[in-house]
């Protein structure tokens, strides 16, 4: 038996993180199917709180909330601009302000996420196109809580939306950059082969095929001398600032930081994240985590 991302799941032994990194893709049509009790329930299992800690020890927390038995006012309200189509399930996700609390709250959404994956359901990273004061006001939100991102989950519908198929279109979400214009030695110029990653390749590779707002794909990692590896930010700053508190591209960190995490422990290769420590200084790159 492989080890399994999901031991505290009852789903297929043999679905491995890598898997489900592989297989997630934005879902935003949804079937006119509902999700069954026992999936439910294993979706709000992944929801609580005790199964999310991120590397920087945030409060992070999520709820997975029902539009069902809302009244369609209710529901009108609740909307994401016409981009999610059929959901009536969506999971959001909170976290108290702070160092490190975006990556936080972007490592354990995608861990729920591949988790959702792998039970055959479908999600969609929304950070944008939703209305965050109802959903926030849904959260009960503490004082200091942001609502940075939440997901529809549910079945996938057969056929795409126009709406759909025109976001993939616009965000080039098929595409992703290769591997020498994200990966580096220790100079920050010199391009990363697959090889001499050795063990971590497909580490590597998981942070690379990622999913990032408007698919930006703002991560860089670079192999230092010793063998650990650093994540680094290259940040559009416009972009990233332009929602105040939250920051989409920080969220893209926590994406890949979960990413690494997943296939390094699958394959049971040494090292954990490491916060607040320094890293090889890259002129455009801000430094996020070590894993070693
Ligand atoms: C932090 C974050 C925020 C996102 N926000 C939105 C959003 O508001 N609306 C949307 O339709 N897609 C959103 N996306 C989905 C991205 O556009 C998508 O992940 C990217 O285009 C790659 O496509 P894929 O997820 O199908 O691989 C977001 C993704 C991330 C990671």
């Amino acid at each position: 038996m492989r080890h399994n991302f999901y031991c505290y799941m009852e789903v297929d032994e043999t679905e491995t993180g890598l898997d489900a990194i592989r297989q997630r893709i934005s879902v935003r049509s949804y079937a006119d199917k509902q999700v069954e009790p026992e999936v439910r329930k294993l979706l709000e299992d992944l929801c609580s709180i005790q199964k999310n800690a991120g590397p920087f020890g945030s409060a992070v927390r999520f709820r997975l909330l029902d539009l069902e038995p809302l009244s369609i006012s209710e529901t009108r309200r609740m909307g994401t601009y016409g981009v999610i189509k059929g959901a009536r399930l969506y999971i959001l996700g909170a976290v108290s302000g702070g160092k490190g609390a975006m990556e936080d709250l972007g490592y354990c959404l995608e861990k729920i996420i591949l988790g959702a994956t792998a039970l055959g359901l479908g999600t969609c990273w929304l950070g944008g196109t939703f209305k965050r004061g109802s959903f926030a006001a849904r959260m009960e939100l503490a004082g200091d809580e942001l609502l940075p991102a939440i997901t529809p989950v549910g079945y996938p519908a057969v056929e795409k939306s126009v709406t759909e198929r025109m976001m993939r279109f616009g965000a080039g979400s098929n595409r992703r950059k290769s591997w020498p214009e994200l990966f580096f030695k220790s100079d920050g110029i010199t391009a990363l082969t697959e090889s001499e990653c050795g063990l971590f390749s497909d580490a590597y590779e998981a942070v690379r095929i990622g999913p990032s707002a408007s698919n930006k794909q703002p991560w860089r990692l670079i192999l230092d001398q010793q063998g650990a590896t650093h994540l680094y930010l290259k940040e559009n700053k416009i972009y990233n600032r332009m929602m105040g508190k939250v920051r989409l591209q920080l969220v893209d960190m926590g994406i890949a930081l979960c990413h690494f995490e997943v296939v390094a422990r699958e394959l049971k290769l040494p090292g954990s994240w490491n916060t607040g420590v320094e890293g090889p200084r890259i002129p455009g790159l801000q430094h996020i985590a070590c894993w070693k």
